[in-house]
């Protein structure tokens, strides 16, 4: 029996809960076809904080997008632990990926005609499964406890992104996906919401993948930084340091 769990090609029983091989995906553009991403390999371990640093337009976004299912690479695999996503068109995935993935992004999409808790439990009510006790203690988890009956147009910026992370984690996903989750704040209060996703994400057991131009963000040890450039994505150990030229 114990032949089974010697090395070798099984030999290492940890599936990441999200992975990418070769990721490739362009768009056409006015002067010819745009190669965005040219050969993207990620792999997530459950709880890991990935951040995705690249300038504007370097193809953060599109990259988010594959991984979350929400758009379809021209070649190359995406995982979600052992399901193949890349083989299912996005509207597939509807009912998977909201409980596998949670989604962030730098505009809240809160919607503007129910309370912050209305819209922290629409996930759960949407899958028939209506959760207004787990809705409220995330809400009470993110500072917004006091807020629970409020419309998003009544409370902040902040807060707004803050009940934008507490709905991602509220079918208890694997992996948040974060794109520019606090793009729109002012870099104290984004400190602020950023520190409170990985502190929550750890907590819950869910991996994050943010993507941010923002480098002092990401700037702390608990966070596995990757740089995209030239639509191929590599290892960054000190974010800012200029890379030494031999
Ligand atoms: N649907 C699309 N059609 C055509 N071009 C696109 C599309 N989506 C993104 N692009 C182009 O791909 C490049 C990368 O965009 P994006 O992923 O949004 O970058 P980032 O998020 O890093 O700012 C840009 O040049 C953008 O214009
Ligand atoms: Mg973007």
């Amino acid at each position: 029996m114990e032949q089974l769990f010697a090395t070798g090609p099984y030999s290492n029983p940890v599936t990441p809960v999200l992975a990418s091989r070769a990721l490739e995906r362009r768009f056409d553009a006015p002067g010819g076809a745009v190669e965005v991403l040219a050969g993207v390999s990620l792999s997530v371990q459950a709880g890991e904080v990935v951040a995705v640093l690249g300038p504007s337009g370097s193809g953060k976004s599109t990259l988010l997008h594959l991984l979350g299912g929400l758009d379809r690479p021209d070649a190359g695999e995406i995982y979600w632990g052992d399901f193949p996503v890349h083989e299912h068109a996005p509207r597939q995935l509807a009912a998977r990926r909201a409980r596998y993935v949670g989604l962030v992004f730098q505009n809240h999409y809160l919607l503007q005609d129910f309370t912050l808790l209305e819209n922290v439990a629409m996930p759960s009510r949407i899958l028939g499964e209506p959760d207004e006790e787990r809705a409220a203690a995330l809400l009470t988890r993110v500072g917004l406890g006091g807020r629970l009956d409020h419309p998003p147009s009544k409370v902040s910026g902040g807060e707004r992104q803050r009940a934008a992370v507490a709905r991602a984690l509220a079918l208890r996903p694997k992996v948040i996906l974060a794109d520019e989750p606090t793009g729109s704040l002012d870099h104290a209060r984004a400190e602020a919401v950023f520190d409170l996703l990985v502190t929550l994400a750890a907590e819950e057991g869910t991996a994050v993948v943010a993507v941010t131009h923002d480098e002092r963000l990401v700037d702390r040890p608990d966070v596995r930084k990757l740089r995209l450039v030239d639509g191929r994505l590599g290892p960054t150990d000190v974010v800012g340091a200029t890379p030494t030229v031999a």
